[in-house]
């Protein structure tokens, strides 16, 4: 078979290129339905975009990269498809837009979009064998346990990244873009919770508080939550992405609390209330008693000096922890790094050095942070592809 374009992946990145391919073009997945990770998304209900896109909420070895892409498909041109579609959606916090009803939505309104460009999608295919020779490229792929010849112009590698294998994430463009010689950034696990040896936190299961969590790279004001295995909740996916194993974070449990002139005030008039049960008016009482363990949050509320209760204060601001690691790949996200930027346009996501391949979404060297931002680059970079394909027929 002949065709002018392959996609390998029929998720985000992989639906959005092909509904802008201009026709003639296979998806190919080896799983059972297309974009199951926009299914089970934001809890089964996408946060597809948010209102506030900016490179800064990209990560990449090159920060520039993302910008011609994002700039040319925006969170308002998908937030139009949408609507386009009917489909309800509401703003949840810092800009994040989810479905009202569910994900799939979504998925269904892709794969419409795809077989209105006149793509076809072919489900549990895998790739076999994959050859270039006279500016072509030769697949053979297995469907329906027969395998299948098929010759295209352009390949696109939308497999994404590694995170959740149990999903079906491969490393397949990784070793595609190593057959090719193009270079890859190091990949690691990103928004990810992070785990603490021999169950540190497991007194502390399923307390929540805002907090600030940064390091040296970062820094997030967002919703903090102790598990048995760890930290999580979404300052703790945020900061995950910036953070190495073996480095510290600075955890500050009172962000927008003045706590300690509240504390002082209350010592004028309450100086007989234990100090304990003061904080706990500011902080979980899980938390307060499990701190009593680190600080010294003892006496009455009279016997603190002012010096005392800065201290105190102070080390709530700058809890200093260190992970022990990472849930890994099991959890995350998203894969951090991927197919080097270096390698490929910006404005039309092909290789520089190997004409017709393309390489969009998750496998491209560009993560964005959690909140949308990571679909919005799926959609961007898609449609960059899928634009620069349409326009080389
Ligand atoms: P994506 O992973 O979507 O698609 C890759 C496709 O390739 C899959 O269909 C897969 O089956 C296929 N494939 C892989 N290997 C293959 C092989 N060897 N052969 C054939 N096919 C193969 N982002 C966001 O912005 N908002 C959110 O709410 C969420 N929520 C969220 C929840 C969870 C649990 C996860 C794991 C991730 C998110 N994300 C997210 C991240 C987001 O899902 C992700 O960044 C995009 O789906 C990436 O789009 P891609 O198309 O690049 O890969």
């Amino acid at each position: 078979m002949l065709i002018n374009t392959v996609i390998l992946g029929a998720g985000a990145a992989g639906m959005m290129c092909a509904a802008h391919a201009g026709g003639d073009c296979l998806v190919v997945d080896h799983a059972k339905s297309p974009g199951e990770k926009i299914r089970i998304s934001g809890g089964g209900r996408s946060n597809f975009t948010n209102l506030d896109v900016t490179p800064q909420n990209y990560l990449s070895q090159n920060p520039h990269f993302c910008k011609s892409a994002l700039a040319r498909y925006t969170q308002w041109d998908f937030i139009s498809l949408v609507d386009s579609y009917g489909i309800a959606w509401h703003e949840k916090t810092l800009g994040q837009l989810f479905c009202d009803g569910s994900a799939k939505q979504i998925v269904a309104m892709l794969v419409d979009e795809l077989s209105k460009a006149g793509a076809q999608l072919w489900l549990q295919t895998s790739l076999k064998d994959l050859q270039y020779s006279d500016g072509q490229y030769h697949l053979t792929l297995l469907r329906e346990g027969k395998s299948r010849a098929v010759t295209c112009n352009n390949l696109v590698l939308a497999t994404g990244g590694k995170s959740i294998p149990k999903m079906g994430a491969t490393g397949l463009a990784y070793d595609i873009a190593r057959q090719f010689d193009l270079p890859l950034v190091e990949t690691r696990p990103g928004l990810v919770p992070f785990t603490f040896p021999e169950a540190h936190f497991a007194t502390l299961a399923g307390t929540a508080l805002p907090a600030r969590l940064s390091n040296t790279r970062a820094s997030f004001d967002e919703a903090l939550l102790f598990t048995h295995r760890g930290l999580s909740g979404p300052s703790v996916l945020q900061l995950s992405s910036y953070w190495r194993e073996g480095e510290e974070i600075s955890v500050n449990l009172i962000p927008e609390t003045d706590l300690f002139t509240l504390l002082r005030d209350q010592r004028q008039t309450q100086g007989r209330r234990a100090l304990t049960n003061e904080v706990a008016r500011h902080l979980p009482g899980r938390l307060v008693e499990f701190l009593a363990a680190e600080f010294d949050i003892s006496g009455r509320l009279a016997d603190q000096s002012d010096v005392a209760l800065q201290e105190l204060c102070d080390a709530f601001r700058n809890w200093q922890l260190t992970p022990g690691g990472s849930e890994g790949y099991r959890t995350a996200e998203v894969t951090l790094g991927g197919i080097d930027t270096d390698a490929l346009s910006s404005k039309t996501m092909q290789a520089q050095d190997q004409p017709g391949l393309f390489v969009i979404g998750e496998a491209v060297d560009v993560t964005g942070w959690l909140g949308g931002y990571n679909f919005q680059w799926a959609w961007a970079s898609g449609h960059a592809a899928g634009q620069a394909i349409a326009a080389r027929r």
